[in-house]
């Protein structure tokens, strides 16, 4: 179609004859840029034959040229525009490849975390007497001389009230010191001061008592305390809930055992010793609520009655899994942890 080009046209059959085989051999879009720079743009041997088209008297001459300029022109742009298309398929193509993802390779597991065993031990417990229908709530761990011994019937005298064993805060005034609770047993008095009966509540948390670090002492430990209030409740209700918290939390063969014993907020009081993995073993401290308790909070002692009880978390956990230093419930060592899984 531009077989005759007049004889001023020598660039452009030039052109004519290597463009294509260029155009078809740049292997990316940048190159073919360049090649379409060098063919057909601002500086192409196309554009300056364009240029000297004015140059041309003769307007048959002028014409002809500028026809058989154009057509070169557009065979050369249409093939630029074939292979650019080309060459993007690739690209697309050659990213996708690149991008692959391998669903069928192993994934990266990340670290999975476990909560504390005495954590897991406080949940546990919690969790059975929930589903006997009780409530959890929790208290103030700076607690108030009033609560954390005068009103569970704690006399001025008693030897717990030393500092020797409370850890005192300098808050408070003489008659109402503030301190670290030695026992989760202030949220006993605490509740029924602020609720109406029936009252069945179990209080987790921690306590905190002045002794130095062995295989049997903490300073920091926790508690599970447990209150319930009603019109008619007696020391077979004690039992009964006392001995399926054991069977669940030991296993169903457990046996519990009631022993005399004495705490002030309590009258009668226990202490509850379970029978489990081959032998007796002393659990918690427990009884039925002591009037006196029951006049400090304004509930009237006539008109009902309740049992509560208190158990260390550390110890349950430590029954359970035969550990025999309470050290280890404070050993930061993963390894240590990680048995608890
Ligand atoms: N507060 C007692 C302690 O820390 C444990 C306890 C005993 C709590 C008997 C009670 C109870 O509620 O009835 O040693």
């Amino acid at each position: 179609m531009t077989a005759n080009l007049p004889h001023r046209m020598d660039p452009l059959e030039k052109l004519k004859d290597d463009a294509p085989g260029r155009i078809e051999s740049a292997v990316t879009i940048a190159e073919l840029d360049e090649v379409e720079a060098e063919t057909v743009g601002r500086r192409s041997p196309i554009a300056q034959a364009r240029r000297g088209l004015g140059g041309i008297e003769d307007s048959d001459e002028r014409g002809a040229t500028g026809k058989a300029i154009n057509e070169v022109a557009i065979e050369l742009v249409t093939l630029i525009a074939t292979r650019r298309s080309a060459l993007e398929i690739a690209e697309v193509n050659a990213k996708l490849a690149a991008d692959t993802v391998d669903v069928t390779l192993p994934g990266r597991v990340p670290a999975r975390g476990t909560h504390h065993i005495i954590q897991q031990t406080i949940d546990e417990i919690v969790d059975i007497f929930v589903a006997l229908g009780y409530q959890m709530v929790q208290g103030p761990e700076a607690e108030t001389d009033f609560y954390n011994f005068t009103a569970l019937n704690i006399p001025e005298t008693h030897p717990s009230r030393h500092e020797s064993d409370t850890l005192y805060l300098e808050y408070g005034d003489a008659k109402d010191e503030i301190l670290l609770r030695t026992h989760t047993s202030p949220m006993q008095a605490r509740h029924m001061e602020a609720h109406e009966p029936p009252v069945y509540i179990v209080v987790p948390g921690k306590v905190f008592r002045a002794d130095a670090i062995d295989a049997t002492h903490l300073p920091v430990f926790h508690q599970i305390e447990g209150l319930a209030v009603d019109d008619n409740i007696t020391f077979a209700d004690l039992k009964g809930t006392l001995g399926e918290f054991a069977r669940q939390f030991f296993g169903a063969d457990t046996k519990v055992n009631f022993i005399p014993h004495y705490f002030p907020f309590t009258e009668p009081s226990a202490e509850m010793h379970a029978y489990t993995q081959g032998r007796w073993i002393e659990l918690l401290g427990c009884g039925m609520v002591n009037p006196a308790v029951f006049e400090h909070v304004g509930y009237d002692p006539d008109a009902l009655s309740g049992f509560a009880f208190g158990m260390g978390a550390e110890r349950m956990a430590m029954v359970r899994h035969g550990i025999t230093d309470l050290r280890t419930m404070i050993d930061p060592d993963v390894r240590t942890l990680e048995q608890f899984r």
